[in-house]
């Protein structure tokens, strides 16, 4: 099998002392990211509000309106980003000093722990002492959120998408590798727990001077397959939500079954059902994704 080259292989001529590798991955980066225009993570700190459906959906919208896309999937332990976008059905081909991203929906360019894993059912395996686990993991995390930004072969993208697991310090070594982030999009449910969570990602995020796009409120209402009518999922549905004042509402896309279905088989419901209410909303979203970076509506 042939090798990813990996930062710590360093070139000829490269100083070998630590603050010179140190030097040397900060510039790998540097360079890796100039051609990408901006770069987004999609945050929550709470899971199962449907950050992956968001991010796969967003970039596979944004994606077939021409903009050149990728997503890095920054859950580790959860990967799910090749599945969702239907990337990965070839082995990862390395070129050079990088790892060519898998392909999926609408040529969305994808870089993540599935694609590296060898199995579906492998989980991402912590090694070292389990009192210091968290240590590790944190170190290994960031280690390799790095290496899938700068051992990539990005190419030119207009976007690039992080999704993030859930945690409300997850933000944190996103921060420290791409300082010039360009924001966060949040993801909510409708709900007090919900909020009360990811009220603590938009503390995080504001601390960090990293710019707050607007929240997504997703599963607001529950879309009946039979009759396609939206009811009610949360207590607070049908009145207004807001996860916190001037922090502007990006969408509102409603749980709906077989939108669901169709994303997690690979085919991202924006682009497999683009009538559907929850890809509308989808389609909203990106629309004021565009506006925040490009300054102008689409
Ligand atoms: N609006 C929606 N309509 C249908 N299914 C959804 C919706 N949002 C999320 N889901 C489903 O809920 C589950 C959790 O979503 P996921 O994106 O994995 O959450 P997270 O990344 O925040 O942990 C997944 O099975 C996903 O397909
Ligand atoms: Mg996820």
């Amino acid at each position: 099998m042939k090798k990813v080259r990996t930062y710590y292989d360093l070139p000829a001529g490269t100083r070998s002392d630590i603050a010179g590798q140190l030097a040397a991955q900060v510039e790998r980066l540097r360079r890796r990211l100039e051609s990408v225009r901006h770069t987004f993570a999609v945050l929550s700190g709470k899971g199962g509000v449907g950050k992956s459906l968001v991010t796969a959906n967003l970039a596979a919208a944004l994606a077939d309106r021409g903009f050149a896309v990728g997503v890095v999937d920054a859950d580790l332990n959860g990967p799910s980003m090749a599945k969702l976008l239907g990337a990965g059905r070839e082995p990862l081909e390395v070129v050079e000093d990088a790892v060519r991203p898998a392909l999926g929906a609408a040529g969305v360019k994808v870089m993540s722990m599935d694609l590296l894993l060898e199995g579906e059912e492998a989980p991402v395996n912590w090694t070292g002492p389990l009192q210091e686990s968290f240590i590790w993991r944190g170190t290994l995390e960031a280690n390799a959120l790095r290496e899938f930004l700068s051992d990539t072969e990005w190419g030119e993208l207009d976007y690039l998408i992080l999704d993030l697991p859930p945690g409300t310090d997850r933000v944190i070594p996103v921060h420290g590798l791409l300082a010039d982030l360009g924001g966060v999009v949040l993801v909510t449910l409708p709900s007090e727990l919900s909020r009360f969570i990811v009220s603590k990602s938009l503390t995080m995020s504001r601390e960090l001077g990293i710019p707050v796009i607007g929240y997504v409120e997703n599963m607001s209402g529950y879309v009946c397959p039979n009759c396609e009518r939206v009811g009610p999922l949360f207590e607070s549905d049908g009145s207004s939500f807001e996860l916190e004042k001037g922090v502007p509402q990006l969408a509102e896309i409603p749980f709906d079954p077989i939108f669901g279905r169709e994303t997690e088989s690979g085919r991202p419901g924006v682009l497999a059902c683009p009538e559907s209410r929850s890809a509308r909303a989808l389609q909203a979203l990106a629309d004021r994704v565009l506006t925040h970076f490009e300054g102008k509506s689409p």
